[in-house]
């Protein structure tokens, strides 16, 4: 069955503190999005790939696909929130979307530009998993436990680490469901919402298969971060 990605990478990665976005920066004097388009596009049961850019990257993420040779992948352009910006990617396959449609496919995975470190075994997972079930996504046993904070700053009451996990990437969606649940999402889910997996639970009534994924799931989010991931790289190429 035909199987797409769609990859947000229209954030400003704010918490690095640098000026360029974390997707762009360089990683041994490549791209850190172009690792994780590659993990997709050495895998040959994925068709297409959606980038999903801010506009003033659009010329810079062509030449990046070009100076690659990236094959699959087409770009869209993004949103204020990380929602819209998948939002758009999933109208690339719709009617509905700019520019020519592409195929759409069965299942889609979505996964963050920003996570490079992918195993074809993993996606395959992931992808059944969605294609069975509905939707399936990534996570990981949590490592601290969660507390809830009153707005003044005091302890309200925390979670029994137990029951919970931390929410990782990629998660797997039949398409036609995800993208129903995108179009029935409010002003506030799109605002403040973080999890496409309730989307699918809340609009379509979907249930979600959570799959424990490796710890090489982790997202580069802050400054140091970049350079965990060039120490992984290169630990990789030796
Ligand atoms: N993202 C997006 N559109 C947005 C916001 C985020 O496509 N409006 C993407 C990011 O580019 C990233 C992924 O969603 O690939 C995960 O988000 P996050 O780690 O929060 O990245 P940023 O929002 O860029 O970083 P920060 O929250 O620190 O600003
Ligand atoms: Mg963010």
């Amino acid at each position: 069955f035909p199987v797409a990605v769609v990859l947000p990478a229209a954030g400003s990665g704010e918490r690095t503190g640098l000026s360029t976005p974390k997707q762009f920066c360089k990683i041994l004097g490549r791209p850190l999005i172009s690792y994780t388009i590659h993990a997709f596009e050495r895998v040959f049961w994925i068709d297409s790939i959606v980038v999903v850019v801010a506009k003033e990257s659009h010329d810079l993420m062509t030449d990046i696909i070009q100076k690659y040779n990236h094959t699959k992948v087409k770009i869209v352009e993004g949103g204020s929130t990380r929602h819209r910006s998948i939002f758009n990617g999933l109208l690339a396959f719709s009617e509905q979307g700019f520019g020519p449609k592409l195929q759409k496919p069965k299942v889609v995975i979505i996964h963050d530009a920003v996570r490079p470190f992918l195993e074809e075994d993993f996606l395959l997972k992931i992808t059944l998993a969605a294609n069975k079930q509905g939707a399936s996504g990534a996570v990981r046993p949590l490592v601290s436990t969660v507390v809830a904070a009153t707005t003044g700053g005091y302890l309200d009451h925390s979670l029994e680490r137990a029951r919970y996990r931390a929410s990782e990437m990629p998660q797997g969606f039949i398409y036609d469901i995800i993208y129903q649940a995108y179009q029935h999402c409010s002003e506030a889910e799109f605002k403040f919402g973080t999890e496409c997996l309730e989307l699918a639970l809340q609009h379509c009534g979907t249930s979600a298969v959570l799959i424990e994924g490796p710890s090489s799931l982790w997202k580069v989010t802050h400054k140091q971060d970049l350079a965990s991931a060039e120490a992984v790289i290169k630990e990789s190429l030796s």
